[in-house]
């Protein structure tokens, strides 16, 4: 029952970085097809290499996995086959981010990354119906000037993005070093959200809400450490988009039965769950939400709170995000009535 609810309940997923969906059997595909040297001779060996310390010894690795998408072609591929699992695990709608420094710096154009992206999304919209939106993150290990001037080569495409973010190794790089840049896209539209709180503390969060500006917490796990931020956070009903595979796999708690998801959502913060880096982290969505809920025995009415959390913190028009909620209501009737 449970596990049926989990994976036919329709959800959203709000924290998505598309390069690290990047299997490592397309990895292995793309690098043949561009002639990228890869430092592994087989996919078991890349899947070997995925035991990470911390957030720093993933980036590492996921930043030269991304060595191998050069044209517009992979980057339709990549976000493709993430579409087409979605599909098959009842996602509904998408905010993804993807990371244009992490290309252009290596001289691939921003519109050959954009357009191989935002035509899977146009794709994946008439064929399944799954609505998107894309944010821009920007590299917080690297300059303010260097986002600035990425936010510049985002403006012809302005109407195929939806908000911008912030993302990349977090201790040492604070958000108020983004000020002026955040500042800029909010005079563009855009809308804003900041990766803090997943190994930084909680004086992040605060600076990405009262500096930066932000309408969702993307991680946040390390509010708990802060009372005051916590009553916030609730007031305003925040959200955070949780990520429970990568905090075990990035060693941000030791077991799943340590992580606070529950303790969060049992003080009244919206949580979301989702899948962060799935091809670096063992499990798309539905294993996300699996996992946590065996090992913090999640009940039914708290897996559908957390599912129409994602919806409710989605950037959809209120209409759609109604029309979204009512989908699950009426699916689990459908559920109940057939046990
Ligand atoms: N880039 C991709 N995944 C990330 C994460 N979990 N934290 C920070 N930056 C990331
Ligand atoms: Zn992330």
């Amino acid at each position: 029952m449970m596990e049926q609810l989990v994976r036919g309940i329709p959800k959203a997923e709000l924290h998505l970085h598309i390069e690290g969906s990047l299997e490592p059997e397309l990895m292995f595909e793309l690098a043949e097809r561009n002639g990228v040297d890869l430092p592994y001779s087989s996919v078991e060996e890349i899947r070997a290499a995925y035991e990470f310390s911390d957030l720093q010894s993933f980036l590492d690795i996921y930043y030269a996995g991304a060595g191998v998408l050069q044209k517009t072609e992979d980057f339709f591929d990549l976000t493709w086959a993430y579409l087409n699992r979605m599909q098959s695990e009842n996602v509904r709608h998408v905010e993804i981010f993807f990371d244009p420094q992490t290309h252009t710096d290596r001289g691939i154009p921003f519109r050959t990354v954009i357009t191989g992206i935002h035509n899977a999304l146009e794709a994946a919209r008439e064929k399944y119906g799954i609505t998107s939106f894309l944010i821009l993150c920007f590299l917080r290990h690297l300059s303010e000037e260097a986002a600035l001037e990425t936010l510049e080569e985002a403006l012809p495409f302005r109407d195929w993005i939806e908000g911008v973010g912030l993302d990349s190794s977090e201790v040492g790089f604070p958000p108020e070093n983004f000020e002026r840049a955040f500042a800029r896209a909010a005079e563009h539209g855009f809308r804003k959200v900041a990766h803090a709180g997943e190994e930084g503390p909680p004086e992040y969060i605060w600076n990405s809400l009262d500096v930066l500006g932000v309408s969702r917490i993307d991680h946040g796990v390390r509010c708990t450490e802060d009372q005051k931020l916590v009553e916030r956070i609730v007031r305003e009903q925040m959200p955070l988009t949780v990520c429970p595979l990568s905090n075990i796999k990035l060693r941000v708690f030791d077991k799943m039965e340590d992580h606070n998801l529950k303790k969060m959502l049992d003080q009244g913060i919206r949580v979301t769950i989702n899948s962060d880096d799935p091809a670096y982290f063992g499990g798309y969505i539905n294993q996300n939400f699996l996992a946590a809920q065996q090992a913090l025995k999640l009940n039914e009415n708290e897996i559908i709170e957390i599912a129409k959390n994602g919806f409710r913190s989605s950037f959809l028009p209120q209409q759609s995000i109604n029309a979204h909620l009512e989908s699950i209501d009426e699916f689990v009737r459908q559920v109940k009535n057939s046990v």
